[in-house]
C-alpha cells in the first residue's frame, strides 16, 4: 500500500541484493523506520521482539530467515538449526510452520551450492503470493460491504476490526482490510470501528495508522466499547484475520476477538473472519484444545508506549508496584460463532465440509 505516495510492502529485498529489509513496527504509529536483517539471528528476533508480527508476515520473515541461513551455513545441519530457532520464536501463528516447511521441501532435495539462490527465490514467491492471496480475500469480501451498502442507501457502512489484520500484518493488502481496502476504492462509503486492542495496541498503533495513510473513515475505540456499539446498532459488520484455523473452523486470533464474536452472536451482527489458507491448521479440529496460545511479558501489561507532548518515545507503568500481570496473547473463537470465512477462493462457511470443499488438495496433504 502507499505512504505518502510511496509503494510499499512490509518486507523487501535490501538494495545490495542479499539484506531484508522490514518497517520496524515497534517504532509505529509515531516513527517509520527501516531495519535490515542480515542473519537468521537478526530475523528471529525481530519476529520474537515483533518488529515484525502478524501471522503471514510472520511467515515470510521466516522464508527469508532461511535464506539468510543459507547464506551463512547451507548444510543439512546449518539449516535444521536455523529453522529450529525461527520456528521457536512464536508458538500461535501457523503461517510460521507453514513457511518453514515450504522452504525445507523446495532447499533439502537441492545441493549446497544451488541452496542459497532457491531460498531467496522461495522466501520470494512466498511474499508474491501472500499479496495474491490478499488482494483476493479483498474481491471474495467485497460483495458483503457491497451488499450492506446497498441496503443503506449511501449511508457508511460501519466495520468492527481486532488487533491488526492490515497490510503491516502481511506483505500487502492484509487480510480483514482487504475487502476494506477494495470497498474504499469501489467508493463505498465506511467506517471502521478500531479495537484498540490491548495489550500491544495493534488496533490503536497500526490499524489507525494504515486506515489513516489510506484515506479511510475511522474510529479508535477502547476493546470494551464494542458489545455497546452492537447493541446500539452501530456495527454492520464484523471482519477479524486468524493466526491459526483449525480444520473444523475454530478461528483462533488475537485476544479479545472472542468477546466482539459473543457480542456480535447476541445482537445479530455478521462476524466474518478473512484469512490465507497458509493460516489453516488442516492437523487439527479442535481449537480450544489444540492451538498453542502464546503467553507474552506481563511487562506488556502492567507498562504502556506512547509519545510525549515534546515528541520523546517512552515507556510508562500503567499497575501498582509489584501487581502481578498475565498476558495471554491469543484466544478461540468456536465456528459456531463465525458467520462466515472469506478466503482466496472465496467465502465459505466455518465447518470442516465447508473448508475441505474449497481446499481438497489441503485436506488430502
Ligand atoms: O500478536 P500479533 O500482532 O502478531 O497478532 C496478529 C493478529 O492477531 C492478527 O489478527 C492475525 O495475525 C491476522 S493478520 C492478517
Amino acid at each position: 500500500m502507499k505512504v505518502d505516495g510511496v509503494h510499499y510492502r512490509t518486507i523487501w529485498l535490501n538494495r545490495d541484493g542479499w539484506g531484508v529489509d522490514i518497517l520496524d513496527q515497534t517504532r509505529f504509529p509515531h516513527r517509520f523506520e527501516v531495519v535490515t536483517l542480515r542473519s537468521p539471528g537478526e530475523a528471529a528476533r525481530a519476529i520474537r521482539d515483533m518488529q515484525v508480527r502478524g501471522a503471514p508476515l510472520i511467515g515470510a520473515t521466516a522464508g527469508y530467515g532461511m535464506a539468510l541461513a543459507c547464506r551463512e551455513d547451507a548444510s543439512d545441519a546449518g539449516l535444521d538449526r536455523a529453522e529450529a530457532t525461527l520456528a521457536a520464536t512464536r508458538p500461535t501463528a501457523y503461517n510460521l510452520a507453514w513457511a518453514l516447511r515450504r522452504m525445507r521441501e523446495g532447499l533439502r532435495p537441492l545441493s549446497e551450492a544451488d541452496r542459497v539462490a532457491a531460498a531467496y527465490r522461495l522466501a520470494g514467491e512466498i511474499c508474491d503470493e501472500d499479496v495474491a492471496i490478499n488482494e483476493a480475500i479483498g474481491e471474495a469480501g467485497l460483495p458483503l460491504l457491497r451488499e450492506i451498502a446497498a441496503r443503506k442507501g449511501g449511508a457508511p457502512v460501519r466495520v468492527l476490526t481486532h488487533c491488526n489484520a492490515g497490510w503491516l500484518a502481511t506483505v500487502d493488502w492484509g487480510t480483514a482490510t482487504a475487502p476494506i481496502y477494495k470497498a474504499h476504492e469501489a467508493g463505498i462509503p465506511l467506517h471502521v470501528w478500531v479495537d484498540e486492542t490491548r495489550p500491544r495496541n495493534q488496533g490503536a498503533f497500526l490499524t489507525a495508522w494504515e486506515l489513516g495513510r489510506h484515506g479511510v473513515p475511522h474510529s479508535v475505540i477502547v476493546d470494551n466499547a464494542g458489545g455497546h456499539l452492537m447493541q446500539h446498532g452501530e456495527v454492520d459488520i464484523v471482519i477479524v484475520g486468524s493466526d491459526r484455523t483449525t480444520a473444523a473452523g475454530d478461528v483462533c486470533n488475537k485476544i479479545g476477538t472472542y468477546l466482539k464474536a459473543l457480542a456480535a452472536h447476541d445482537n445479530g451482527v455478521p462476524f466474518y473472519v478473512a484469512l490465507p489458507s497458509p493460516t489453516i491448521d488442516f492437523t487439527i479440529r479442535d481449537g480450544l484444545a489444540e492451538v498453542p496460545i502464546e503467553e507474552r511479558s506481563a511487562r506488556e501489561v502492567t507498562h504502556i508506549a506512547g509519545r510525549t507532548a515534546q515528541g520523546a518515545l517512552v515507556e510508562i507503568q500503567l499497575t501498582p508496584d509489584g501487581s502481578p500481570a498475565l498476558n495471554p496473547a491469543f484466544d478461540v473463537t468456536p465456528a459456531h460463532l463465525v458467520s462466515g470465512l472469506i478466503t482466496e477462493r472465496g467465502l465459505c462457511a466455518a465447518s470442516g465440509e465447508a473448508i475441505a470443499a474449497l481446499f481438497p488438495e489441503r485436506v488430502a496433504a
